[in-house]
């Protein structure tokens, strides 16, 4: 029977006298009726708070991983809060080039990076590239021989420590597509050779263990792997290491249920560790400590508006309250099983009595955004139906399937709306069409 748990939602969220909604002083069903649904909205002062968070928890370098949300506005926002960028395609490096990202904050990654991808990040000037195969290093020593120079390379290592997520969102077990493994000697491979040549300097290493990862030990025990790693490198190739980069992958709330660590715990317990290991390792290298997280600085800060549609009552089996978008607007629940929860911002403070599945509009069973969720009892046609917490891999993984038009991307600040993406027509769907 409960309300719905406002801490899911945006520090600046609010409901008034009237059991209306509000997110940085906007209130949330205005913004539907403003700007059509389903509409992504995003607290801007949400997203600098975390971006603030990060850099004071771990002090080395932090960069926003753009594959969680990313847009022109959303690339200046982090430019300006000071986090660098990690880009993973040719397609996420023009978006931030073209938002005037600066590109010497910019890391390129990715496991399967095209010749022309690494020469576009080469031209750009590029900080960083992540390296990822023997292969992709064999394409940038060639391109640093004939340019003279290159962007500084990470090596990216598989640790080989299991996590407690999604098998789709867990990379650092050895058995992964990505990286260099660290027990067949591999990593350290890799190193050697980027150490070895005079045109590519060498500026660490990096692991990314998983994403939505609940349980900090898993980091402590990636810090101790890639810090023997240190050792390692020193010892065999004379080297020092800048930086140890410990990639992303910190959980959020997206349930009353959820209890992830804060920013602020995690940068404490991952530098502790990294510390620790240091001291016990007794090596020469002084590393700082990297950090790339995209859900928890985008996921929270943003949540997802839709109109509800039809209701069907399916007698002793189950309601459905139909709304009109889904799984081409959030991929996450019939991807991976993912959970949220659902309002009614028009009423958000109203007790939830009814239990009911929250499905899209798309020509598939499965695709339902929530799964028994609670609603008001007096839920209607009409009325603006609200998912919190979609601020990550929602906007980012979306389609045009069953030729539904992508929503708009509105960020609010202090009382305000300004739409950041606008809304795709029915113009854009044909708009490739050549014949
Ligand atoms: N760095 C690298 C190299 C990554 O591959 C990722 C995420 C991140 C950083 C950021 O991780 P985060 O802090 O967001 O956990 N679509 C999935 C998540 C895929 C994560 C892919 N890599 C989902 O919706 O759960």
């Amino acid at each position: 029977m409960s309300a719905f748990d406002l801490s899911l939602l945006p520090r600046s969220a609010t409901v008034d006298a009237a059991g209306r909604c509000h997110v940085a002083g906007v209130a949330l069903d205005g913004l539907a009726e403003r700007f059509g649904t389903p509409l992504y909205v995003y607290d801007e002062g949400e997203l600098r708070a975390r971006c603030r968070e990060y850099r004071a928890a771990f002090g080395g370098p932090v960069a926003y991983a753009g594959k969680a949300f990313l847009c022109g506005a959303m690339a200046r926002l982090v430019a300006d809060e000071g986090l660098g960028i990690d880009v993973a395609t040719g397609g996420e490096l023009h978006v931030a080039l073209h938002a005037g990202f600066p590109p010497s904050r910019i890391t390129f990654h990715g496991n399967n990076k095209s010749d022309e991808e690494l020469r576009r990040a080469f031209e750009a000037g590029v900080g960083r590239i992540v390296a990822d195969s023997f292969d992709e290093l064999d394409r940038v020593e060639r391109l640093a021989g004939r340019s003279g120079r290159a962007p500084a390379v990470m090596i990216r290592v598989t640790p080989g420590v299991a996590v407690d997520t999604h098998e789709y969102i867990a990379t650092g077990v050895e058995d992964s597509k990505f990286g260099f493994g660290l027990a067949n000697g591999e990593a350290l491979a890799a190193v050697r050779r980027v150490v070895a040549h005079h045109a590519v300097p060498f500026a660490g290493i990096h692991c990314h263990i998983g994403s939505q990862i609940d349980r900090l030990d898993a980091f402590t025990r990636a810090v101790e792997k890639m810090v023997g790693f240190v050792h390692a490198v020193e010892s065999e190739t004379g080297a020092l290491v800048d930086e140890v980069n410990v990639g992303g992958g910190l959980g959020v709330r997206y349930l009353p249920e959820d209890s992830p660590p804060s920013i602020a715990r995690y940068g404490a317990v991952v530098h502790e560790a990294f510390e620790k290991a240091i001291a016990a390792a007794g090596v020469r290298s002084r590393p700082r400590v990297g950090c790339e997280p995209g859900r928890s600085i985008a996921a929270p800060a943003g949540l997802t508006l839709y109109r509800v549609g039809t209701i069907k009552h399916i007698p002793s089996v189950r309601t459905y309250v139909a709304v009109d978008g889904g799984m081409s607007d959030n991929l996450r629940p019939v991807t991976y099983g993912a959970r949220y929860e659902a309002f009614l911002p028009a009423r958000a403070a109203a007790e939830r009595p009814l239990v009911a599945t929250i499905a899209g509009k798309h020509c598939e069973q499965g695709d339902l955004l929530v799964r028994d969720a609670r609603l008001p009892a007096d839920v209607a046609n009409g009325d603006v139906l609200a998912i919190p917490v979609t601020g990550a891999y929602a906007y980012a993984m979306a389609s045009n399937y069953n030729k539904v038009p992508r929503p708009a991307v509105v960020f609010v600040r202090d009382g305000t709306a300004r739409v950041v993406v606008r809304r795709e027509t029915d113009d854009d769907l044909v708009r490739l069409d050549l014949a």
